[in-house]
């Protein structure tokens, strides 16, 4: 199939290619034309396992263009992606901006029937917005389908390869025949195509988001009391994810939930339930506990060192939201780093791969380290914010060599207490008793 995706970042980028990958003829298109000479000279301007290889496999190939022009893409595209970000506007809802000017270019553009399948997350009602703006532009016909998408950064290729379900909502058989063909090669094993109407597509995404997101906030309220009663979350988490009504995944606590979606995903909803007239109370409190959860590990340096922390020098291993991303959109680390430095402190970071984007943020204002131990020289503390796989088993000795104190804030639960104990650390985590050698 002939196919284009307007937006080349996390999602976009990686459909396409994906979508090249199955066979398919695709063009991505972006309006920033340097992220475009950079895919175009090999470069893959983000950082996502496993994408480079396919970018380069697919170029290669002839199957997978990058431009930025747009135009010329939809007359060349049979299906036009929508992949554009969706950002949270001052009043919490979703920014469409994008969205819809992307919708106009694409109707100016049209010379024959197209299908305009929207991937950005977006609110209930915008398909049908997306019709409306596509109608006053063009006479030719069309379809407008809503296909969330429910990649992680970190493990989008294979999320992508083998979705849990692909959700395609419309109204059109010509377009449900048209994405069930498109999407069959990624539903082998028998995962289903689940289609509804546009308007359950784009609820059942803020539905995804908002669940998760709640449950993330649930087990940090469970961690937190879990500490003050003495109790120890990673076995009361052991003894409910064995329950088969609650499952595994997403029980871990920690320093909160951050990212490109969950915390923007989950004000879009709130304000859509208060243009409605509803008070959406459980997503407000998932949120309330969010927020206060970033300052967890800060509150608990502030209560072993005091709030004064004038002179001191802090490492933190670890900025991306979560391991295996670059993305550093919302991510604890911000919150915890600005309070360090509120507080006078020095900041000594690492991060396998998200350097880059921290400097964006912080400039000079801290200190960049690739090697993880380096940010440890001299330091009062260890701050652990993101639990990057090869944080899992250093070399304990070195790091209590070149520490000044032999303090860890562990944000992920990475290390056994007793085993950190014995080691000689002073260790604090999160639904943990802390130890002291
Ligand atoms: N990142 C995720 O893990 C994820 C997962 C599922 C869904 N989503 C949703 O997918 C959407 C995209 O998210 P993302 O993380 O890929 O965003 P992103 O910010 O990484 O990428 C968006 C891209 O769109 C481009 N763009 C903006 N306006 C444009 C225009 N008018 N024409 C062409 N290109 C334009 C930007 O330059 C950018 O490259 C959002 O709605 C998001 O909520 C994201």
């Amino acid at each position: 199939m002939k196919l284009c995706v307007i937006g080349t970042g996390y999602v976009g980028l990686v459909a396409g290619t994906c979508f090249a990958e199955s066979g398919n003829d695709v063009i991505c298109v972006d309006i920033d034309a340097e992220k475009i000479e950079r895919l175009n000279r090999g470069e893959v301007p983000i950082y996502e396992p496993g994408l480079e290889e396919l970018i380069r496999r697919n170029v290669a190939e002839g199957r997978l263009f990058f431009t930025t022009d747009l135009a010329e893409a939809v007359r060349r595209s049979l299906l036009c992606f929508i992949a554009v970000g969706t950002p949270q506007s001052d009043d919490g809802s979703a920014d469409l901006g994008a969205v819809i000017r992307v919708a106009a270019e694409i109707a100016e553009a049209m010379d024959g029937y197209r299908v305009i399948v929207t991937k950005s997350t977006v609110p209930v009602g915008t398909s049908e917005r997306i019709r409306q703006v596509i109608a006053s532009r063009t006479k030719h016909p069309f379809d407008v389908v809503s296909n969330p998408e429910f990649l992680k950064e970190g493990a989008a290729i294979e999320d992508f390869m083998k979705p849990d379900r692909v959700v395609i909502g419309t109204d059109s058989p010509r377009a449900r025949a048209l994405l069930q063909e498109l999407y069959e090669p990624f539903v082998r094993t028998e995962q289903p195509i689940l289609f509804m109407s546009p308007a359950s597509a784009e609820m059942t995404k803020y539905c995804a988001n908002s669940m998760l997101a709640a449950r993330i906030s649930l087990m940090n309220e469970f961690a937190n009391l879990c500490e003050k009663v003495g109790a120890n979350i990673d076995d009361v988490r052991r003894g409910v994810g064995f329950d088969r009504r609650i499952g595994q995944h997403f029980l871990f606590p920690g320093v909160g939930y951050g990212g490109s979606c969950f915390p923007k995903d989950v004000k879009a909803v709130i304000r859509t339930a208060e243009q409605y007239g509803l008070d959406f109370r459980m997503l407000r409190a998932a949120e309330e506990v969010n927020v206060r959860q970033k300052r967890l590990l800060v509150d608990k340096v502030m209560e072993h060192f005091g709030e004064y922390l004038r002179g001191m020098r802090f490492a933190v291993w670890g900025l991306s939201f979560k391991p295996r991303t670059d993305d550093m959109r919302e991510a604890p680390s911000i919150t915890i780093i600005e309070a360090l430095l509120r507080a006078n402190a020095e900041v000594h970071a690492h991060d396998p791969e998200a350097l880059g984007e921290a400097r964006k943020i912080f400039g000079d204002r801290i200190h960049y380290h690739r090697v993880n131990y380096d940010a440890l020289r001299g330091a009062d503390a260890l701050l652990i914010v993101t639990e990057w796989n090869e944080f899992r088993r250093p070399d304990f000795d070195r790091m209590k060599q070149l520490m000044k104190h032999p303090v860890i804030f562990d944000g992920r639960n990475i290390y056994d207490p007793e085993d950190m104990q014995a080691r000689g650390f002073i260790y604090y985590s999160v639904g943990r008793r802390p130890v002291k050698p």
